[in-house]
């Protein structure tokens, strides 16, 4: 890519970064130290919850949070059709069925009527994805679930700092789950968080992803000398992850405003293109964390997205597809399950049609104008051939 090119997303790291890395670099704590205890405090705060556990990534906290509960074969757990596949991949680790949803074509969040419909008595639990950072109306899905035993995991992954009714994903569910891969909103190169509010689910999920120790090393009286007292997984956070991971968090606000300015400016330039549906960053009481501008193209396929992205890209600008297939129809599970094409038609719209744009602190605002215009002319482009 050339000097003034604006891929879909760019790690935001700096000297800060490198002087904290090599801070923990020069010590001798690698591992279960100060810093992911530090970095685990500030992020519970950001977030409003009792607590943050770090974890290697997203996926090993949506399959601790399972786990710890005790999912496992004969568990059903409902996963919408439009996400990343660790949602799903986490319900398959703990030898359950993942069933799933369509999705809403006004968000592309789980919808709530097919969701009520599939649960069942073999329904424990409830994996709502904040499609792309919008939250899920909460309201409803907490209603939902009410009558029946099963819990909520929420799948936060680019969703830090979003709201619904002024709360933060991430405190409604049993546990949320949050990722700092290199182009999420902040990153600790790869690297999770588990945040809750309750004490028992965070001691559980703490030991659990440190192999089932009964005490960490800071707490044994004699080193070296530990009991094993549960199945646990490594599926811990290293100190240098979580000194990069304290640096982001503390630019994060500056970040997130870069977002929130450049989704208005690309939102303003695509204003009046009648052919794409844009989702919006905010509906109802949900305020997006503005992961990306998703537009989508039409469903009778008059418009071909190769050739879209295809533009954008001789542009330099990066664009992106979340996801390329409802999951459910992805090899893996469409093989193991029998699901067919034509079950869910929303999702399938959005894996065939859907753009996404950056709108990244990487971006300035002119630069989030230029990918606007760059996008009309794709579509006026590609609508023409
Ligand atoms: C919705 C969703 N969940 C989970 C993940 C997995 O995150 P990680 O790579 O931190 O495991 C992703 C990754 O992009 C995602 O988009």
């Amino acid at each position: 890519m050339s000097d003034n090119a604006i891929p879909f997303g760019k790690p935001m790291l700096d000297q800060s970064e490198i002087d904290a890395v090599v801070q923990v670099l020069s010590g001798t704590t690698l591992v279960h130290g100060p810093v992911t205890h530090d970095f685990e405090k500030a992020f519970a705060e950001r977030i409003g919850c009792r607590h943050a556990i770090a974890v290697s990534s997203c996926t090993a906290g949506l399959h601790l949070s399972l786990f710890v509960k005790g999912i496992g074969p004969g568990d059903e757990v409902i996963v919408p059709a439009m996400t990343h596949t660790a949602t799903a991949h986490a319900v398959e680790y703990c030898g359950a069925k993942p069933v799933f949803v369509d999705v809403s074509a006004e968000t592309g969040n789980i919808d709530i009527a097919a969701m009520t419909s599939a649960l069942g008595d073999k329904t424990a639990a409830l994996m709502a994805v904040h499609y792309l950072g919008l939250p899920c109306d909460m309201s409803a899905i907490a209603a939902a679930l009410k009558p029946t035993r099963a819990f909520l995991v929420e799948d936060c992954a680019l969703s830090i700092d979003a709201t619904f009714g002024g709360a933060k994903t991430g405190t409604f569910g049993l546990s949320g789950c949050f990722s700092f891969y290199p182009v999420k909103h902040m990153t600790t190169i790869e690297g999770g968080m588990v945040t809750t509010n309750d004490d028992d689910l965070a001691a559980m999920i703490a030991q659990r992803k440190a192999f089932g120790y009964d005490r960490m090393v800071g707490e044994r009286k004699r080193p070296g000398i530990y009991d094993v007292v549960a199945l646990g997984y490594n599926y811990r956070m290293n100190e240098v992850e979580a000194a990069v991971g304290l640096t982001q968090l503390r630019k994060l606000d500056e970040f997130q405003a870069a977002r929130a300015r450049n989704d208005a400016a690309l939102r303003q330039e695509l204003a009046g293109i009648e052919e794409i549906t844009i989702f919006p960053a905010h509906l109802g009481r949900a305020r997006s964390s503005h992961y990306c501008l998703n537009a989508v193209l039409p469903k009778d396929g008059s418009i071909f997205r190769d050739t879209v992205m295809q533009h954008l890209s001789r542009q330099g600008i990066g664009s992106s597809v979340h996801y390329p297939g409802p999951l459910p129809l992805m090899s893996y599970y469409r093989d193991r399950y029998g699901y067919r094409a034509g079950q869910f038609p929303v999702a399938e719209w959005l894996a065939e049609q859907t753009i996404s744009l950056p709108v990244g602190p990487h971006l300035t605002e002119q630069d989030a104008r230029r990918v606007g215009r760059a996008f009309k002319e794709a579509i006026h482009m590609a609508s023409r051939e």
